[in-house]
């Protein structure tokens, strides 16, 4: 009875493993299949040593248990060289079993398609507690939402600005940590169908790590070209004079919009597109689930009126601070929602 709320526990904790989006279980693309399939494999060895051991372990007891009358010391046994031999092969043969895809995989999932003409390059560079994602044949950086073409393999090299992150997206590859020795590492994904699939940070780096999310967008290779021609148009600032000086004086000094502004903070062009702002907390209505999400200007509000209580220890200083009035946060935050892109 003690071992039911144990039980009752695990698999309230594995039910969270059930949302598609975010899920090694149920894998949209080749590296995240091939990660399965290691799953797969460990878990059928995994669950064959348990039947039979537990198998051999339940016939012993009861085949050889004292029965009524017995009181002799039953016949005692030291060593056995084939016995020995036995237990010692069996695991060792299970162990290259798991072992020799492992490492195939392992190098396979690593493999660095920078070069490959039909790829496309992506530099990821993990901030506290942001992902920045930046295309360098296209010349065009964006943030939190990384946009790509299904079918294609997308060469990733990964790095840090601050501190050690893992790049994370169950449900098409990862993890892959981003180092602070300054080595990039290489890693590639891609995603079989259309969709929008959910990244983690997978590496505890800060008050915030549990809201270092983003996404990684699959879109049709017309709309990923569109995408990329959109992000490269001239910025559109605020329309009302008064809100553009705000804006550029205050916001662009760290972010940037098209050609405008600064790399320390993440890129806003286009973000009244983007899938969520801030973090997937402020996307998800008060039932926590997908898609019951509040409008982007409402979280950009949210956001833009406390940063520091949405993802604590961020970088972003207050714009009440910075002297903003709550009507200015409120015209910003309109204009960033409707800053939308078409593709
Ligand atoms: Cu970044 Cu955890």
């Amino acid at each position: 009875k003690r071992l039911v709320p144990l039980f009752l526990g695990i698999s309230l904790l594995l039910s969270a493993c059930g949302r598609e989006d975010l899920s090694a279980l149920r894998p949209q693309g080749p590296v995240a299949e091939g990660q399965f399939g290691l799953i797969k494999l460990a878990i059928s060895i995994m669950v064959g040593v348990m039947i039979v051991v537990f198998g051999i372990a339940a016939y012993v007891l009861i085949r050889f248990r004292r029965k009524p009358g017995q009181n002799e010391v039953p016949k005692q046994v030291e060593g056995s060289f084939k016995l020995e031999v036995l237990w010692t092969a069996i695991p060792l043969v299970l162990v290259l079993i798991l072992a020799v895809p492992t490492v195939q995989k392992v190098f396979a999932f690593g493999e660095d398609y920078s070069k490959d003409k039909n790829a496309v390059k992506v530099n990821v560079t993990s901030h506290l507690f942001w992902w920045e994602f930046s295309y360098p044949d296209y010349g065009v950086t964006t943030a939190q939402d990384l946009i790509i073409p299904t079918g294609k393999k997308i060469a990733l090299q990964l790095r840090t600005a601050d501190v050690l992150h893992s790049f994370w997206v169950p449900s098409l590859a990862g993890k892959t940590d981003t180092n602070t020795d300054g080595t990039v590492n290489k890693a590639w994904l891609e995603a079989s169908k259309e969709g929008v699939y959910l990244g983690k940070c997978a590496e505890l780096c800060g008050p915030s790590h549990a809201f270092m999310e983003f996404k990684v967008k699959a879109v049709s290779d017309e709309s990923f070209k569109k995408w990329i021609e959109a992000m490269k148009a001239p910025a559109v600032l605020p329309e009302d004079p008064a809100v553009a000086e705000v804006f550029k004086s205050q916001c662009l000094t760290c972010h940037a919009v098209g050609d405008q502004g600064g790399p320390a903070a993440p890129n806003l062009t286009g973000i009244g597109s983007r899938e969520s702002v801030a973090s997937i907390l402020l996307n998800e209505g008060a039932s926590g689930k997908p898609g019951d999400r509040k409008p982007v200007k409402d979280n950009l509000v949210e956001w833009l009126e406390d940063p520091q209580a949405v993802k604590p220890g961020n970088k972003m200083p207050a714009p009440k601070d910075l002297g903003l009035t709550d009507d200015q946060i409120e015209a910003i935050a309109q204009y960033l929602a409707d800053y939308k892109l078409s593709y």
